[in-house]
């Protein structure tokens, strides 16, 4: 038996030429017209990759919009206040993305002019550019030979290979990683460009590396998906390795994920004279920088009604009194499920501390609004029916 078995499966020079040929031709015949296509200014491409981590491209558009009408430019974008820019980019989620954005932002301008380098080394040592940001954005922009894996491109590349190892052993994303380095066409390797180049008010076909990779996400969008892909459109099924040996509802394999634990949190709409007390989570906790209606988890063996006093204590330094239940509110994150459990309270006497929070504001009902919220607390604020700007 050929001990290759036990290596990762590699694609033949001729059988990555075709690939890039065939792909290429797919993708450049009919891609779809998205916001960031329109655009060579490297700043949008870098915003637009940043927001579609983790996130469906419809659930991106009009947050990208209203992001670049608010922060046109890098500079723009450095001298955003925690305020304004969590609030554009509330319900996005993964809101630690937009605080490494505007670091990033901030070393652009000090040390680059504020321009988005064109260097994948001093790209790659701005906070939150990981290895896939990098090459996105470097191909992209700038068509540089770099590849850009992510969960769509891990599929279609495993898929091809015909890969039965599990994915999210470090050696074999390593594996993957070098084979999709080993796919990205240099410039000038793909096929002749459309001669629409230029014309379309896309701007595919101004660089193979960009729209290579580009040509992966579209192609793992849209027809090589998780569950029943559709091999009978594809473009490169003879050189499928698992369409080949029918493993195609197989690959990737992935290792089993861990049950998410569930905690309760109790919440409180904390009154004093009208206003509703809203605390600042701390900057380097999840959720960092957004505002909400301060709680904790509750301990074991705790009532709902304790763990609210308590941790107003532990939190604020005050102490509340317990009213009427408003709302239970369940929201589930990557790795943690949280059910809130809000109850109106009356606030005693004395000044709130900033103990475990960065701020701590009494806000009237109508303004809450205006300040960044966690989705959950989103929620709670339209049970409260004072979700409408007035
Ligand atoms: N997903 C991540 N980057 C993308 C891009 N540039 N176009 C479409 N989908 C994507």
């Amino acid at each position: 038996m050929s001990r290759r078995l036990s290596t990762t499966p590699a694609l033949s020079a001729a059988q990555r030429s075709r690939l890039q040929r065939d792909l290429l031709d797919w993708f450049r015949a009919n891609p779809r017209d998205l916001a960031w296509r329109r655009t060579g200014d490297p700043y949008r491409i870098w915003v637009s990759e940043v927001m579609l981590q983790q996130t469906q491209i419809a659930t991106v558009i009009p947050y990208y919009e209203r992001f670049l009408a608010r922060f046109p430019t890098a500079r723009a974008l450095a001298a955003a206040t925690d305020h304004a820019l969590l609030k554009v980019w509330q319900g996005l989620g993964y809101y630690r993305r937009a605080m490494h954005l505007r670091e990033a932002a901030r070393v652009i301008v000090r040390e680059h002019g504020g321009r988005v380098p064109d260097d994948p080394e001093a790209f790659a040592a701005l906070p939150g550019v990981g290895r896939y940001t990098c090459g996105a954005v470097q191909s992209i922009a700038f068509g540089r030979r770099m590849a850009a894996l992510d969960g769509n491109a891990i599929r279609v590349i495993s898929r091809w290979l015909g890969l039965t190892k599990c994915v999210d052993e470090t050696a074999t994303k390593a594996a993957l990683w070098q084979a999709a380095e080993s796919l990205v066409p240099a410039e000038g390797d793909g096929p002749p460009r459309p001669a629409t180049a230029g014309a379309s008010p896309l701007r595919i076909g101004f660089n193979d590396p960009g729209d290579w990779n580009q040509a992966i996400m579209e192609f793992g969008a849209l027809l090589c998906q998780p569950r029943s892909p559709r091999c009978s459109e594809c473009p490169v099924q003879r050189d499928c390795g698992a369409n080949r040996r029918g493993l195609q509802g197989r690959i990737p394999v992935r290792r089993k994920r861990k049950a998410i634990p569930h905690i309760e949190v109790g919440a409180g709409i904390v009154w004093r004279r009208g206003r509703i007390l809203l605390c600042k989570r701390k900057a380097d906790a999840m959720l960092g920088g957004l505002w909400e209606f301060p709680g904790g988890k509750r301990n074991a063996g705790e009532t709902i009604q304790n763990c609210i006093r308590r941790e107003l204590k532990e939190e604020c330094d005050l102490g509340v009194r317990v009213g009427e239940h408003l709302i239970d509110v369940t929201h589930t994150y990557t790795h943690l499920r949280v059910t809130l459990r809000c109850y109106h309270c009356q606030a005693g006497p004395g000044q709130v501390k900033k103990i475990g929070c960065d701020d701590a504001r009494w806000v009237l009902p109508h303004k809450i609004p205006a300040f960044p919220l966690p989705a959950a607390d989103v929620r709670i604020l339209q049970a409260l029916g004072a979700a409408q700007e007035r």
